[in-house]
């Protein structure tokens, strides 16, 4: 009698409510969340399609990288992308605020070495198509300066993406736009804004310069601004904004003021990108 009052109770949670029979397992059938991401300890939001797991997938942040357990219990705690006080709750330093599209640049100090980029839950965009752009957009880099023996002039930072616990995310509404993903960058030690631009007039030799155009026009990293090229303390470019890479037309035109005169010269004599179309892989 005893049995069937027990397998009476656990069927009727079966037929209730499958949150009790364990959500992470019910999560991970429904949208197919890819074997790396189940496997862990930390639930996700069952409202991510399958088709978004999919296509983060390659740039997860891997299970044993010691950053996700930390990052784990920070947002396990706390909302981290309610507001900007709820990030420095959390213990995050904000460094950059992109007023109109918002980014948000953060360092943490359990997370050295490391920045966080992400959007607030008010921020009317959807974050992880731009984080697969930036983590793709640096591993091309990473191969081109590879190719082309070029690490001991640029570097780009390691970027992975990670998945936030569904825990606390809030429901959607007219003025909330919950995202499940942040992305994680190795903090490249940049110079300040002044000192890249005394560095890009003094210090770039032609071996660099040549380097440097020959980066940006084969990677098709077309957002080379100066802002997005700055030195970083230990002497090389650091590629730091990688979203648009291998986008054609690019524009060397944006960075021949800041070169010494001589260095323009050369800089034009290199002559213009004929690339105009993606040759090394898709956005
Ligand atoms: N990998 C990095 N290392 C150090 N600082 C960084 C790094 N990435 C971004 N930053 C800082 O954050 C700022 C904004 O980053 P960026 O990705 O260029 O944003 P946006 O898309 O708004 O241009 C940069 O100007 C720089 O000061
Ligand atoms: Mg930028």
């Amino acid at each position: 009698m005893k049995k069937y009052f027990l397998w009476g109770v656990i069927a009727s949670f079966v037929v209730i409510d499958p949150c009790l029979i364990g959500r992470e397992f019910t999560d991970s059938i429904r949208s197919g969340i890819p074997e790396i991401v189940s496997a862990k300890a930390v639930a996700y939001s069952s409202e991510i399609p399958r088709k978004v797991w999919s296509e983060v997938k390659p740039y997860l942040i891997p299970d044993n990288n010691p950053l996700k357990e930390r990052l784990d219990k920070i947002c396990s705690c706390i909302r981290i992308l309610e507001s900007y006080e709820s990030l420095e709750k959390a213990g995050f330093n904000i460094i950059y605020k992109q007023l109109n599209r918002g980014l948000v640049v953060a360092k943490h100090p359990q997370l050295p070495g490391y920045l966080v980029k992400l959007y607030l839950d008010s921020c009317a965009r959807s974050e992880w198509p731009l984080w697969v752009l930036r983590a793709k957009g640096a591993r091309i880099i990473q191969g081109l300066l590879n190719k082309y023996n070029y690490n001991k002039f640029m570097k780009v930072p390691v970027k992975w993406i990670y998945p936030l616990p569904k825990k606390k995310r809030p429901k959607a509404d007219s003025t909330t736009f919950p995202k499940d993903f942040i992305l994680l960058v190795k903090d490249l030690e940049l110079c300040g804004p002044e000192d890249t631009l005394e560095k890009l007039n003094k210090s770039m030799t032609f071996a660099c310069l040549k380097a440097l155009h020959k980066i940006i026009c084969m990677g098709g990293l077309s957002d080379s601004h100066v802002g997005n090229v700055p030195f970083s303390k230990d002497g090389r470019i650091a590629f730091i904004d990688t979203e648009y890479v291998n986008v054609w037309p690019v524009h060397l035109d944006w960075l021949t003021k800041y070169f010494s005169v001589p260095n323009q010269m050369h800089w034009k004599s290199f002559g213009a990108c004929k690339l105009t179309k993606n040759v090394n892989d898709v956005r």
